[in-house]
């Protein structure tokens, strides 16, 4: 007999069924709360709403586990290659490598990107934030690849996905190739996933030296970008995928919200944040102390999590990761230094001990890109490409599910019901 909630409201008891999840996580289900008793529930910012029910990712943020398809972040992060990511979270098992070669042949076959919308990218101003590009051209370019729009069967599904993670790298590169006044790269079909990225980032006339280490580095980001159940962007995918957007105009909408300081701007702000202390002098305390007064707006960025409550499980694999390339790369960048310390007084003060506040996905994520060449404003754009196959899978969940649309019910507390007053008597 599974578990119940009894409401008591007006002298009536009303019960909701309890659901639990395959891996132990519970929900009260609540809706026919509003038919029966009149009333909503009202939960700023969902802390303790869920939207959906999902099989593509778990996480448990008192235990810091995270899972794609049942397969733990750790083993993935370390055994796979981020194409054998996209395809186990789009179809939600791993591929064969017959599967896998498949894939990874129709990913390089689709891989360039035509003269339209290159010439969207050279319309743009250098000046131009390179997530302002990928948003646009991700809105736009069911104009030039059909495709990507009006999905409706599971084969016009896997069209449009293919198309999609196929240009990405190429949409991503020629945001930062314009914003840096270079010349657009022509992506390469005969090489990898990464390597085709990095080279259309960073091919200049002569050939490019793409090492293991680059390639490792850029599979691991990219991987443990990849989805992270109902977080503010993919939970925007899901709601315009639910009015029957299309596509990419439900991926553009998951760039923008990915694009806030709070969310995904999160990897930017952390460098931008140690930049400002390695300049200020006033020491790591100072900020640590300066992030608890409410008085400021100023937070630890790259610290904290709505669902980890301990350390966020990535944040450990690319803090390993960080030492392991830089050292690889024969790098030395004395903010990391700075980083590992303000970690270490942050995690020894009360007011973080108190909030569970532990370094995230973001604290460390941009010690690395920088080290790879990348720089701090295509941080989060790395972060956008990394997380759009989750992104489309959960897209794909909630269409072929056939999802309700999402539209969230309010309490009112604005002006009661009053007459017009002419202009004459105001
Ligand atoms: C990502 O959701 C996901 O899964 C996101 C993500 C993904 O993969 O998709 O993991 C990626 O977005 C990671 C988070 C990146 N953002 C940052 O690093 C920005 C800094 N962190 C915070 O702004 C904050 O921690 C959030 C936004 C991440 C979470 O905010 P919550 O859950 O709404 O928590 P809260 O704002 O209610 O904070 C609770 C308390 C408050 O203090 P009190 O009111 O209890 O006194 O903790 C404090 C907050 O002021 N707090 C911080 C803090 N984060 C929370 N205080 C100082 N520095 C911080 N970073």
């Amino acid at each position: 007999m599974s578990d119940s909630v009894k409401i008591s409201y007006k002298e009536k008891e009303f019960t909701y069924p309890v659901i639990e999840g395959t891996m132990g996580d519970i929900a009260v289900d609540i809706s026919t709360l509003r038919s029966d008793t009149g009333l909503i529930t009202l939960d700023e910012g969902f802390k303790n709403t869920g939207s959906t029910e999902s099989s593509v990712t778990f996480l448990d943020g008192d235990k810091g586990q995270l899972l794609y398809r049942g397969y733990s972040i750790d083993e993935l992060a370390e055994n796979a290659t981020f194409t054998e990511v996209m395809y186990l979270l789009l179809y939600g098992e791993l591929p064969t490598a017959s599967q896998l070669d498949s894939f990874n042949k129709e990913l390089q076959e689709n891989c360039t990107v035509n003269q339209g919308v290159k010439d969207m990218v050279n319309a743009f101003p250098t000046t131009a934030h390179p997530m302002s590009m990928v948003g646009a051209i991700s809105f736009t370019l069911s104009s030039f690849y059909p495709e990507v729009g009006e999905v409706k069967t599971p084969e016009e599904f896997d069209k449009a996905a293919m198309i999609l993670l196929a240009k990405f790298p190429a949409l991503c590169a020629m945001a930062y190739r314009r914003t840096n006044s270079l010349p657009i790269n022509l992506a390469d079909p005969s090489l990898d996933y990464v390597s085709n990225f990095y080279q259309l980032m960073f091919k200049n006339d002569q050939n490019i030296e793409i090492s293991p280490s680059i390639v490792s580095a850029l599979n691991k980001l990219l991987i443990l970008h990849a989805d992270h159940e109902q977080n503010c962007s993919a939970a925007t995918v899901r709601v315009v995928g639910s009015s029957q957007a299309g596509l990419s105009a439900s991926i553009a909408a998951g760039v923008a919200a990915l694009w806030g300081p709070l969310h995904g701007g999160a990897n930017q702000a952390v460098i931008e944040m140690l930049e400002d202390i390695k300049k200020d002098g006033s020491g790591l305390q100072f900020w640590v102390d300066k992030a608890k007064d409410k008085t400021h707006a100023f937070r630890l960025m790259g610290f904290g999590h709505r669902v980890y409550k301990n350390f966020d499980p990535r944040a450990k694999i690319i803090k390993q990761a960080t030492d392991e390339v830089l050292a690889q790369l024969g790098i030395k960048d004395d903010v990391l230094d700075l980083a590992k310390g303000l970690e270490e007084v942050a995690l020894q003060d009360e007011y973080f001990v108190k909030r569970n506040l532990y370094p995230n996905v973001d604290f460390y994520s941009g010690i690395i890109y920088r080290a790879l060449g990348i720089p701090k404003e295509m941080f989060t754009v790395m972060f956008a490409l990394g997380r759009l196959p989750g992104w489309i899978a959960q897209w794909k969940e909630l269409r072929i599910d056939k999802q309700a649309i999402g539209r969230p019910r309010q309490v009112y507390i604005g002006a009661k019901t009053r007459s017009y007053v002419s202009l004459d008597k105001r």
